[in-house]
């Protein structure tokens, strides 16, 4: 007897255009064929665009939304969606739409890998975190006490749409947290990306959708590719993670007053110094990546008031480490990661602090 439970990797479109969440219908069709609609959005980007969304689905669509910000994306805000498409009479039948940034995205799609035991999810990023990153993937879920995205579900999405003009109203600041990971896209897979993103970045903070086309389908891919090598992240898939070992564990101790895209901006470049100290990385990659994150507005300087030991001793809690030694991604220039040992390599703490003490 064979039992073959695990599916290959999963197929979907992803759709990259000016306007294109208007009008769903136009892409969607096979998709959705008549289903019932949850269109999930968190309260600002509900109250933005939920209704005009809705306009552009010919289907019986319910809105639902909850508080914006990271804290919704928890186990009671799952279950609260979840009861409501219950009590609205959504079945097995139905499909969900996830329409927002990171948040939205995986909190959606979590309900909707849960819901009668999977229903399908489309997802409509919303802010550019969410589009060079979390929306394509398959990642989905919540927080718990115990740390972030700890409960969750790797469910596909059947589609993406992102529709560049949403970009329009998303703040700044969060326009370059989402350039930090095109940024990491670059300088794990293609210098040509790297110089492109950096080349345009002052349009790019603008959300012009010119600039935005020229680097969103080439983001996409790179994530696109590595995840489709390993879905489920056992290997390759890990190269995504360059900058976050040092990112994370900075966006803990500081409670994440350093959000997610500035802790990684700031761990990239830590990581590359670290990278040279250890002959790994070639000279010369830290100051660059430096350089190009200066000028997508990202940050330069860790906070002064934080304790580099602390820092350190936090990667230790990193999902990828093992006792006394945390183990990076590291680049061995720009455009490419140094293979290691399945893409990763273990350093001794004291490298580390030291590399974190000269800044
Ligand atoms: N699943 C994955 O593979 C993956 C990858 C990276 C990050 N993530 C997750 O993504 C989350 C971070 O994503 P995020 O930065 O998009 O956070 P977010 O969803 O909280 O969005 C940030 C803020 O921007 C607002 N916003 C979003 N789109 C907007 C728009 N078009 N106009 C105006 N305001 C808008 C939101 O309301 C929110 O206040 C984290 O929870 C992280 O864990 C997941
Ligand atoms: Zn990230």
């Amino acid at each position: 007897l064979q039992v073959r439970a695990r599916p290959a990797a999963s197929t979907y479109p992803v759709h990259i255009g000016q306007g294109l969440a208007f009008k769903l219908r136009d892409l969607l069709g096979a998709t959705l064929g008549g289903a019932r609609v949850a269109l999930i959005s968190d309260d600002n980007v509900g109250r933005l665009y939920a209704e005009k969304v809705r306009d552009g689905i010919d289907a019986p669509v319910d809105l639902y939304d909850f508080p914006a910000g990271e804290r919704s994306k928890s186990v009671p805000t799952w279950e609260r969606l979840s009861a409501r498409m219950l009590g609205d009479g959504h079945d097995r039948s139905s499909v969900v739409i996830a329409l927002g940034g990171g948040v939205t995205g995986d909190l959606a799609g979590f309900v909707a890998s849960t819901f009668m035991r999977g229903v399908p999810v489309v997802q409509v990023p919303s802010s550019l975190l969410a589009m060079v990153d979390a929306s394509v993937g398959g990642k989905t879920g919540v927080n718990a006490e115990a740390g972030k995205n700890l409960i969750g579900a790797f469910h596909a999405p059947s589609a993406v749409v992102m529709d560049t003009t949403l970009l329009r109203t998303l703040p700044r600041p969060l326009m370059a947290e989402g350039l930090a990971e095109a940024i990491k896209h670059g300088a794990i897979r293609s210098r040509a990306h790297f110089d492109r993103v950096v080349g345009l970045a002052s349009a790019l903070l603008e959300a012009d959708p010119n600039a935005l086309g020229e680097v969103l389908p080439e983001s996409v891919a790179i994530k696109a590719h590595v995840v489709s090598e390993d879905e489920r992240e056992s290997g390759v898939r890990s190269v995504l993670n360059f900058g976050h070992t040092l990112g994370h564990a900075l966006e803990r101790i500081t409670d994440f007053a350093v959000p997610h895209g500035c802790a990684v901006a700031l761990g990239m470049v830590a990581e590359a110094r670290l990278g040279e100290r250890l002959g790994v990385t070639e000279a010369g990659v830290a100051d660059e990546l430096a350089e190009a994150l200066r000028a997508c507005e990202l940050p330069q300087e860790v906070p002064s008031d934080i304790s580099l030991d602390d820092w350190v001793a936090l990667t230790r809690g990193d999902k990828k480490s093992s006792a006394g030694r945390g183990r990076y991604v590291l680049l061995r220039r720009i455009g490419e990661v140094h293979p290691g040992e399945n893409w990763l390599h273990e350093v001794p703490e004291a490298d580390v602090a030291e590399v974190l003490e000269k800044g």
